[in-house]
């Protein structure tokens, strides 16, 4: 059986610590962290998101302020709130659910929040520190996969990790934290040649296709670590990711479940990323928050 990576444990032993931080700081500063979470219309998997986000932040200590916009927005009226967000003390970190209606201009959106305020870790400055190695926001599912990888203890240094997807939020950031790890690393895509056999010679292979079940065992060298990003919906309703997780499960050798992996992860990270947001902003060290 390969060791299953329980990304829901992790982010919920994370996000304890984390309130406990919180509560620390707290006492100190006599500020709370705050979190702003906009929404623009009422698709009903963004408002799925938004809530568990807002209410993993009530959680931990963390103040969630939440704008609803509606689906007609102009993007003057979408920027003007981001302004008086970023001028806002009491907002330490700032969210705008993707994707937007067709009429914003989803990258003008997160280029307009303050690069310390990206809890997103979407804007430029972000990515290039990112790429630079240096410390900066990082975006969350990816932040939340070198977590996992790190608690479980599994080696990343000379090991040849091949990621599947190559968009600016999971599979491009992804690569920069493992090349930063020294792992050596190869990112695929639909244009690849001869997938399988690529994936095939990864010692770590990070599914992030949005393709229900594409991974499967033909992709997948035995003893390998695997990383299921995916989030699709089957014919069923069922939420499932882009690995066939029985079949390959029987010949990695530690694997990432959906539901129940790399998503928890992600709002654990979005939570420490505003933590360490709101240290920055308020020039408190990390050591003042140690537990
Ligand atoms: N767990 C979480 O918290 C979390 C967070 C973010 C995303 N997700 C999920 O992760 C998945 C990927 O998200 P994303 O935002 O990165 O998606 P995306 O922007 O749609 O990117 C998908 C990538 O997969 C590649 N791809 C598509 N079909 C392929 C094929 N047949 N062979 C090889 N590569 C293929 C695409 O290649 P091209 O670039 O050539 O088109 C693209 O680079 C989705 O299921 C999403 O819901 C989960």
């Amino acid at each position: 059986m390969p060791t299953l990576i329980k990304g829901k444990e992790l982010a919920q032993e994370m996000r304890e610590k984390l309130g406990k931080r919180v509560e620390k700081i707290k006492n100190i500063t006599g500020r709370q962290p705050g979190l702003a979470v906009i929404q623009v219309g009422s698709d009903p998997a963004s408002s799925i998101y938004v809530r568990n986000k807002q209410k993993a932040c009530q959680a931990c200590g963390i103040k969630s302020f939440g704008y609803e916009l509606p689906e007609d927005v102009s993007q003057t009226q979408l920027m003007e709130l981001i302004d008086t967000l970023n001028q806002d003390e009491h907002v330490n970190g700032i969210l705008c659910q993707l994707p937007l209606p067709d009429h914003l201009d989803e990258f003008a959106v997160t280029q307009s929040i303050l690069p310390d305020k990206d809890v997103d870790g979407f804007h430029a400055v972000n990515t290039g520190l990112l790429s630079m190695g240096r410390s900066c926001l990082v975006p969350c599912t990816p932040a939340g996969i070198l977590a996992m990888l790190k608690a479980y203890d599994i080696p990343l240094k000379g090991q040849r990790c091949v990621i599947v997807g190559r968009s600016n939020i999971v599979g491009k950031p992804v690569a920069q934290l493992m090349l930063k790890e020294h792992a050596t690393v190869t990112i695929a895509h639909s244009r690849t040649r001869d997938l399988p056999g690529l994936c095939h010679s990864a010692d770590i292979l990070i599914a992030a296709i949005g393709k229900a079940h594409f991974v499967t065992p033909e992709y997948v060298k035995p003893g390998a670590v695997v990383i299921d990003v995916g989030i699709n919906r089957n014919e069923a309703g069922k939420v499932v990711g882009d690995v066939d997780f029985t079949s390959v499960a029987s010949i990695a050798s530690a694997i990432t479940p959906v539901p129940g992996g790399v998503g928890p992860m992600t709002i654990a990270m979005l939570l420490e990323n505003t933590f360490q947001a709101y240290l920055k902003q308020n020039r408190v060290n990390e050591e003042q928050v140690d537990l």
